[in-house]
């Protein structure tokens, strides 16, 4: 059986209220960094993060606020970012990409979303994940 996604994910805020709002939503970077810091996996990404990861993940929870179409927060805290770019000073094949979308997908797993949301989720993040690697191999 082919489960068709809902076709309003990705359209206005519908994403960022189906993942919680910012309360969700930081909920979920917080247990992404946390998959990061324990899973032996991900000793590769975890080492090329700071020792405190406290800006990397409200850094994290501000993009995706805005990337999911609710509050642009990165860029009223931040400014403008352009996600493969601003990971350009690392290195990243597919074992790093590898290891960021496992940690992403047990964190959302452990998210109460909608079924279908979980698979649209991991969908849409593995395609900047992508991105950034290509920038990366082409360095
Ligand atoms: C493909 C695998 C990825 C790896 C290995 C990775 C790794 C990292 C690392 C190590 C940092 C901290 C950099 C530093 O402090 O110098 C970082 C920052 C960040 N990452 Fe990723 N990342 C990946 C994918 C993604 C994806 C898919 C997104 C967005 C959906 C993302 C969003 C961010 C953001 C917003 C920051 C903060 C950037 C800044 O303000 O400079 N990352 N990432």
């Amino acid at each position: 059986m082919i489960i068709k996604n809902d076709s309003r994910y990705g359209v206005a805020d519908y994403s960022y209220k189906m993942a919680g709002e910012l309360p969700g939503i930081t909920k979920l970077v917080k247990d992404f960094y946390h998959t990061m810091n324990s899973l032996s996996e991900a000793n590769i990404i975890r080492n090329m993060h700071p020792n405190d990861l406290s800006e990397s993940e409200k850094k994290l929870t501000y993009f995706l606020s805005g990337w999911l179409g609710g509050p642009k927060l990165y860029a009223k805290h931040y400014g403008s970012i352009n996600i493969p770019l601003s990971h350009k000073h690392l290195k990243v094949g597919i074992e790093e990409t590898k290891a960021w979308l496992l940690c992403m997908k047990k964190s959302v797993d452990n998210q109460p979303y909608e079924s279908d949301f979980k698979i649209y989720l991991m969908e849409q993040l593995s395609v900047p994940a992508e991105r950034i690697r290509v920038v990366s191999s082409n360095q």
